[in-house]
């Protein structure tokens, strides 16, 4: 019988890790430094991003005082902006993502936070943050996306 009060041991500790893990996906705080403040997105021609009034210049826009809007095309194997020059936003705002894919599948993913997206040709990922201290994050590709995906990251910086 003392076997028997090991397994409910066990399975309340696994219960409480499962609900532990739940808690930390739906309540979690997106951590280091940036909060999560919304996540959606909508549609767009994704062999016409050259023609989209901002996919076409993608980089980042500001639109309110402390409002920002970051446009980033995912292509093998880069981030534009991000791979050959950071994304850059300042400390203290808040900040939309639109993230979308001129070719296959691709992921977008700031290390370190809960900023984590599927990036898909025709859609786009929206998602907005707060950061709130100034720091340099990575971004990394982590979807499997051909022959260099282990090679697609990026940079974000948060200035002050
Ligand atoms: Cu892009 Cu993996």
């Amino acid at each position: 019988m003392e076997i028997h009060r090991f397994e409910k041991l066990w399975v309340a500790l696994a219960l409480l890790l499962i609900v532990g893990f739940i808690g930390t996906v739906t309540y979690g705080a997106v951590g280091a430094g940036v909060k999560m403040v919304d996540e959606s997105g909508g549609t767009v021609d994704a062999n016409a991003l050259n023609d989209h009034p901002r996919f076409g210049e993608p980089g980042t826009y500001q639109v309110g005082e402390n409002e920002y809007e970051v446009y980033v095309v995912a292509r093998q194997f880069l981030f534009e902006p991000g791979t050959n020059e950071p994304i850059r936003v300042p400390a203290g705002s808040t900040v939309t993502f639109h993230i979308t894919s001129s070719d296959v599948i691709h992921g977008f993913e700031v290390a370190g936070t809960n900023i984590n997206t599927m990036v898909i040709p025709g859609q786009v990922t929206q998602i907005t943050v707060r950061f709130e201290e100034s720091r340099s994050y990575g971004i990394i590709c982590h979807e499997y996306c051909g022959a260099a995906h282990h090679t697609m990251e990026g940079q974000l910086q948060v200035v002050p």
